[in-house]
């Protein structure tokens, strides 16, 4: 046969929520309880990088996760796959001059290899970055056009939630939506990073273990089992939504400290509030928090904000004007051994500090 495989890659960056996503009001679309906004991360730093082949000679779609082949049986690669093929359109490769119509992709096989440059599961967002970077992959490889803006974002969010603002740089912000089919529940770029380029991110890895309450589950059973996530679903973040946007239009890392910290611890009590209460923070978390409320205090001022997904990894936020002082501050509370490669560092045998 004339055997041929047209292929494309792509990399997607990790990103950081700065108000939380946590709980879905519909389970199949992931569809969020309130809005939420991250920041997008550099994508050399924390990225996935994916491939996507076609062949005639494929006879199964087929996913391989950092070197190990990962079932593509879950509803959310069912879901993205599908959305995916529904909008392909007829494409001509440049390289091989192959051209594949509408109708070959019903049938045509996708072979998936993505790798990621961070650990995964341990509440770096991998499946953010994952998601993001298949969804952007497959929607180049089948020459897929936006019929509304946002409308790629609509799919990452069926694999997971928090993919959809990795489809953009910079500060994001995840509408909600009004709508019961979720076309209104889209990413949105607020600023460019770069618009706030004196803004500096440290990411203290405190364990590269897998997380062990997936964000899955644990929202489930925190929709189900917490009063404090109703309320602040409700009367709490609408307001720091506001907040935020205005915080990072007029970049004031100030009034953008105090709501990230907030939102961060607000979230984690809203873990300890569901039942049975869910840890995702450990004792290095909480060093690290007294370390940066101690030094805002002692100044006056915030000097640097964090925040922690579901997992027990810290993302710093700092001016660039005071990073040194940051990282003197974390290297203090947490020596180095002699000799030691800064970029990769182990403290004791299971803790990492990475800068
Ligand atoms: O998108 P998921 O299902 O991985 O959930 C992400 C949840 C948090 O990271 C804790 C918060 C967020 O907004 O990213």
């Amino acid at each position: 046969g004339s055997a041929w495989i047209v292929s494309r890659t792509a990399r997607a960056p990790s990103n950081i929520a700065v108000i939380k996503y946590w709980g879905k009001r519909d389970e199949d679309l992931i569809l969020p309880l309130n809005s939420s906004i991250s920041v997008t991360l550099d994508p050399n730093d924390l990225s996935a990088t994916t491939t996507v082949s076609t062949s005639p000679d494929f006879d199964a779609d087929r996913l391989w996760l950092n070197d190990k082949e990962v079932s593509l049986s879950s509803h959310r690669y069912v879901s993205c796959l599908k959305e995916l093929r529904d909008r392909a359109t007829d494409v001509k490769d440049e390289k091989t001059g192959i051209v594949i119509t509408k109708e070959d992709w019903k049938h045509l096989k996708l072979h998936i290899v993505s790798k990621n440059n961070f650990p995964t599961a341990a509440g770096l967002a991998s499946s953010a970055a994952g998601f993001a970077c298949l969804v952007f992959t497959v929607a180049e490889l089948m020459g897929i056009k936006e019929s509304f803006p946002g409308e790629l974002s609509t799919i990452a969010r069926r694999g997971s939630g928090s993919a959809c603002r990795s489809l953009h740089g910079g500060f994001v912000k995840w509408e909600m939506g009004k709508r019961a089919d979720g076309k209104d529940s889209i990413a949105v770029p607020l600023a460019e990073h770069h618009e706030w380029d004196d803004l500096r991110i440290v990411i203290c890895v405190v364990s590269s273990r897998q997380k062990e309450v997936s964000s899955t589950s644990g929202m489930q059973e925190s929709v189900q089992t917490s009063p404090l996530l109703h309320y602040r679903a409700k009367e709490v973040v609408p307001k720091r939504i506001t907040e935020m946007e205005e915080a990072l239009s007029k970049r004031d890392f100030s009034s953008f400290a105090k709501l990230t910290c907030a939102d961060s611890n607000q979230f984690h009590a809203t873990c300890l509030d569901t039942s049975p209460p869910i840890f995702y923070m450990n004792d290095t978390s909480r060093r690290i928090i007294g370390l940066v409320e101690r030094w805002n205090k002692s100044e006056g001022s915030p000097q640097a904000a964090y925040t922690f997904d579901a997992g027990p990894n810290a993302v710093i936020f700092v001016p660039q004007k005071s990073g040194g002082a940051l990282l003197h501050r974390l290297l203090y509370e947490f020596p180095p051994p002699e000799g030691m490669n800064l970029s990769s560092y182990v403290v004791g045998s299971t803790e990492l500090l990475e800068a």
